[in-house]
């Protein structure tokens, strides 16, 4: 597995909009020293894992730079012979114009690295990686808040997709990204999700999903701490290890979910990353999955 990642060397709440991102205050900014272990510390968990990791240029000004799973989606291509051909990387329109000059590094990156880019009609927000959850039976297209309904058209058609794209309206910009209300085990086919993030119809629609599902309502949504925030729907998968951004030093990881997890071989793993839910944000958000 290949990730793509970018150090918080220059990582800081620098703009505010409650409609996009209600989490950020700029007069709570991240204690950059804690914010750079934080990270390190998920970057050796992928490394001891065996991914491999690839960084971005970090660039001073770019507060949101760090989050890599906004600024765009990939697939491979597929050629007419059925051989994969290129990875190709539809590229983020993002919402807060702040974040919008951090396209235009991540395209030379992935110019240099040969990668295709592809780019969505300007009118069309869309966030990457950060509002697509890939099951084995679809994809979850969550939009609302920061992505517009009518870049999936756009999405299916560049990647001829074969698998339906379910929409999922998100309602409370608290979770303004799907991957901060609902996450995805491939290898145990299960689902935990958040319903208060989605309208009724989307929480029917993952209701429908043949994948095993939880709701986690009850269980955990987001860790408030004295010094930031975890948001354990917000991880990573490795092998078996699901990675949960919480702090067990505060309070212990939700048995009950912990043995959902284990009783199907899944192993959980716990990393703090109170210093990135200040702006909202936990594992994924900081992880660009290449392949
Ligand atoms: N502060 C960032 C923003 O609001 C956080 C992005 C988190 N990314 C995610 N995939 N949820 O743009």
């Amino acid at each position: 597995m290949r990730v793509l990642m970018c150090p918080p060397l220059y990582y800081a709440i620098n703009w505010e909009d409650p409609a996009k991102n209600p989490w950020m205050k700029m007069n709570k900014q991240p204690d950059r020293g804690k914010a750079i272990a934080q990270w390190g510390k998920l970057w050796h968990l992928y490394e001891f894992l065996g991914a491999k990791i690839r960084t971005l240029e970090t660039v001073p000004c770019l507060g949101d730079q760090i989050f890599t799973a906004n600024i765009a989606w990939s697939m491979p291509i597929w050629s007419e012979e059925g051989n994969e051909n290129r990875r190709t990387f539809i590229m983020a329109n993002l919402a807060p114009e702040l974040r919008r000059p951090e396209i235009i590094i991540a395209a030379r990156w992935f110019a240099e690295n040969r990668f295709s880019t592809y780019f969505l009609p300007e009118e069309m927000l869309f966030e990457g990686q950060g509002d697509i959850i890939t099951t084995k039976e679809a994809y979850l297209y969550c939009y609302g808040v920061r992505n517009s309904l009518e870049a999936i058209e756009e999405i299916r058609k560049v990647f001829n997709l074969k698998k339906p794209i379910i929409p999922l309206r998100l309602i409370d910009p608290r979770f303004y990204h799907g991957d901060v209300c609902i996450r995805y085990s491939k290898r145990r086919d299960a689902v935990l999700f958040y319903p208060g993030a989605f309208d009724a119809e989307s929480v029917k629609a993952i209701e429908k999903l043949k994948a095993k599902k939880k709701d986690v309502s009850r269980e955990f949504m987001v860790q408030e701490l004295f010094d930031g925030r975890n948001f354990p729907l917000n991880g990573s998968y490795i092998n078996n290890v699901e990675t949960f951004p919480w702090n067990d030093e505060i309070e212990e990881f939700p048995r009950n979910l912990k043995g959902w997890i284990e009783r199907d071989g899944g192993e959980v793993v716990t990393l703090n990353f109170s210093q990135f839910g200040l702006s909202g944000a936990g594992h994924r958000c900081v992880t660009l999955f290449l392949d």
